[in-house]
């Protein structure tokens, strides 16, 4: 526990689960007072959860504008909620000759635009006050990734983009904006934690650190880049992934 945060809103998506429920946990550790959105509902602690499809922008705009009458104006801002189709019985995301529109579309909506509509109606406040972070979700998959995930990690490199586009942007008005790239982490959305013996030890063989990662250390990379003492980081995208993608 620390009070780095203190005094400061925020708001996460895609809160209910794995990633985002950590970063709600680490946050409000520092401090903060945290607004929750998801699709779907959660008990996970929050100072408060609004349900929020954040593909849909009145369902974004009407979530963010509660968290103002709520808890007061945003300081912080992570957009993380994010999809990925490629599990068993699942419609499947693919090499392009395979894919469904239906599958490139909705990924594309929840993971690409969906962090667009956060941020744009999430500015507000850090605007007027000249001061604000913001976090995107993006993925090694951003950069590099297997087959089978063509609207995942073109979701995802558009969000590595969209982090280095506002960081220039609003920079100047005193907000910063970094991206986290996280490698496999255990939580509902990830194959290798879906994967079990040879398959799973084959994983776990191509990253230095020999586990996976936990949702505990996304969120805490989360909370110290919208700490003060990342005040000069803007525009980076962090890697997080215990060494997987080194060269
Ligand atoms: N787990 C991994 O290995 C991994 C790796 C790299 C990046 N990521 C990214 O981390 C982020 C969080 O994923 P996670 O691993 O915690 O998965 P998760 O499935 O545990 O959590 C994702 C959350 O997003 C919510 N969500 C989905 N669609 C939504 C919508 N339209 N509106 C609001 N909420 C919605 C879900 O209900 C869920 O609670 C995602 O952006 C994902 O792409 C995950």
């Amino acid at each position: 526990m620390t009070t780095a945060l203190a005094g400061r809103v925020a708001v996460v998506t895609g809160a209910a689960s794995g990633i985002g429920s950590a970063t709600v946990a680490a946050l409000r550790a520092d401090g903060a007072v945290v607004a929750a959105l998801d699709i779907a509902a959660t008990d996970a602690p929050a100072d408060l959860f609004v349900p929020c499809d954040v593909a849909e922008e009145a369902s974004v705009q009407a979530a963010l504008q509660r968290v103002r009458e709520e808890l007061g104006p945003i300081d912080i801002v992570h957009a993380n909620a994010g999809v990925c189709f490629n599990g068993e019985g699942e419609a499947q995301d693919g090499p392009a000759h395979e894919l469904e529109l239906e599958v490139w579309s909705r990924t594309l909506a929840v993971n690409l635009t969906g962090a667009y509509l956060t941020v744009k109606h999430g500015l507000r406040d850090m605007l007027e006050r000249r001061s604000g972070a913001v976090v995107l979700t993006a993925s090694v998959g951003g950069a590099s990734f297997g087959t089978r995930h063509l609207a995942y990690s073109s979701s995802k490199a558009g969000v590595v983009g969209m982090a280095r586009s506002l960081a220039r942007e609003y920079g100047p008005a005193g907000i910063r904006t970094n991206a986290v790239c996280p490698g496999p982490v255990r939580t509902p959305l990830s194959v290798m934690a879906r994967s079990s013996g040879e398959e799973y030890d084959e994983w776990i063989e191509g990253i230095p650190l020999r586990r996976i990662g936990e949702p505990d250390d996304i969120g805490r990379v989360v909370a110290f880049l919208v700490s003060d003492a990342a005040g000069y980081l803007n525009g980076a995208s962090i890697v997080v992934d215990g060494g997987m993608t080194i060269a």
